[in-house]
């Protein structure tokens, strides 16, 4: 029967009849409508949500925008096309021609010739409120709403373009992209914060498990990476990552997106360093470049500063100190830290902080950690007395730290006895190599200067907290 119809509607598509005498409406998105070229009247259709009405006795003004763009596009009709259903929030379809605008605002706006109202909105009950700046926290109730606010859409676009900036880095750069699983049964880290996997339904055999083993959701596509640089050199994997920590901090979520990268026959942490800044300052240029009005409503209105902030870590080499050095900076310090710092243990946020502080807002690798504080996989510098591991962190100003990584244990006797598949990788054909794993939301966190991590993710998941 659907063939039929298919076949009917492309004979007639083929017939010699008549098109309609009218041409319809070219569709044009408020972006394509705010820089087209051509305003002699061209007759086209825009479709989105209204950012404002303004009603005089004669004319109607209207602002529409449909997220391509963080501008709106100015509509302009005669007040016989008002009605009580235009309202802030309100969704509309508007047919019209596109002309100049004898403004100095805007440089085209939208000649209605009809109004369609798609969807309309109460707009005293619709939690966003017309020409309110509301705070990022009030906005963290509506996940469904806040996209449709000029902050968080701007926000997300940039997430979007920073999306495809850290795409076309690794791309230029000769990486394979590789679909890391999101269901694994490892836990890389090592740290425990596994989420566990299991069917919601009953299985015919209760005790059966549904893989035979235990399955949970990746916290790092890390070991899945080093199978693959074993075969194609250097790879990047991009995605969801998930870590049941039981934090509600500022920088933590539970479901994450993080960039790895792998590297085969690296030799040194200069290396892998060389590639974290590359991609830092690559990719930020590329972001400040493909959105500059949205990251200017985020310098401009979140965090005033933060583009002097940025333009000073892109314009500096990032610094280098070793792990025991920082240490020794930290017990010098003449500041108060909740927690003393001490070899051998993890430094903490309040640590990073002053450290970053310390090198004057620049970010800083810190390298060679101890080896007992530091995943199985490192490896290991075969120094002393104090034992370390070649690993690296990049610390960043108002984050902390963005990038974790080093060189992996290659040598097969200092693995024996661990994962099997793993010391397989060793067996044959192992090679020296390293990767690093860069936390994306602490990234935009960075550059955009948003102090809170949910507000650069779409839906934060958090301890307590699942929304839609
Ligand atoms: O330092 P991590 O735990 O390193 C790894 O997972 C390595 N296996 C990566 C690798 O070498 N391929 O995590 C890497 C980065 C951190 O530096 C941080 O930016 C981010 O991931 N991150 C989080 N971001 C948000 N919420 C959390 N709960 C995060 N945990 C880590
Ligand atoms: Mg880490």
């Amino acid at each position: 029967m659907l063939g039929v119809r298919c076949l009917l509607r492309s004979v007639r598509f083929c017939s010699s009849a008549p098109f309609p005498r009218h041409k319809p409406s070219a569709k044009l998105s408020v972006r394509d409508a705010l820089g087209a070229q051509n305003t002699s009247g061209e007759r086209i259709k825009v479709q989105g949500w209204i950012r404002s009405v303004r009603s005089q006795k004669e004319v109607l003004f209207l602002h529409v925008n449909d997220g391509s763009s963080l501008e709106s596009l100015q509509i302009v009709a005669d007040s016989s096309l008002d009605s009580r259903e235009l309202t802030f929030g309100s969704s509309v379809e508007i047919q019209g021609q596109l002309v100049k605008s004898p403004s100095k605002r805007q440089n085209v706006e939208l000649k209605a010739e009809k109004i369609k109202i798609i969807g309309n909105c109460d707009a005293k009950a619709f939690p966003i409120k017309y020409k309110e700046r509301h705070p990022l926290e009030y906005l963290r109730q509506y996940p469904h709403f806040r996209c449709r606010t000029n902050v968080l859409g701007s926000i997300l676009r940039i997430r979007s373009e920073a999306t495809a900036a850290i795409h076309s880095f690794f791309k230029d750069s000769g990486f394979v992209h590789i679909h890391t699983p999101i269901i694994t049964s490892n836990d890389s880290e090592g740290a425990g914060e596994l989420f566990q996997l299991e069917p919601s339904g009953k299985l015919k055999v209760p005790e059966e498990n549904f893989f035979n083993v235990p399955a949970f959701l990746t916290v790092s596509g890390q070991l899945h990476l080093e199978v693959m640089s074993g075969a194609f050199t250097q790879v990047f994997t991009f995605g969801p990552t998930f870590r049941a920590e039981n934090s509600q901090s500022r920088r933590h979520l539970a479901e994450f997106y993080m960039v790895e990268a792998e590297i085969s026959f690296v030799n040194s942490l200069q290396d892998l360093m060389q590639v974290i800044e590359e991609l830092f300052k690559a990719t930020a240029m590329m972001v400040l470049s493909n959105c500059p009005e949205d990251v200017e409503l985020c310098h401009k209105f979140i965090a005033p500063g933060q583009k002097d902030r940025l333009e000073h870590m892109l314009k500096n080499n990032f610094l280098i100190i070793s792990y025991t050095e920082a240490v020794e900076i930290l017990k010098q310090a003449s500041q108060n830290f909740t927690f003393t710092p001490e070899w051998g243990v993890n430094l903490q946020t309040e640590h990073e902080k002053y450290l970053v502080k310390h090198c004057g807002n620049i970010p800083v690798f810190i390298i060679n950690y101890p080896l007992a504080i530091k995943p199985f996989y490192m490896r290991d510098n075969e120094d002393g007395p104090q034992h370390t591991v070649a690993a690296v962190d990049l610390l960043v100003p108002g984050v902390g730290e963005l990038f974790g990584g080093g060189l992996r244990e290659e040598r097969y006797h200092f693995l024996e006895e661990r994962l099997a598949r793993y010391l397989d990788l060793r067996r044959f054909g192992s090679v020296p190599h390293g990767g690093f794993g860069m936390g994306f939301e602490r990234y935009l966190q960075c550059i955009l200067g948003v102090d809170n991590i949910k507000d650069v993710i779409p839906f934060p998941r958090f301890p307590h907290s699942c929304l839609l």
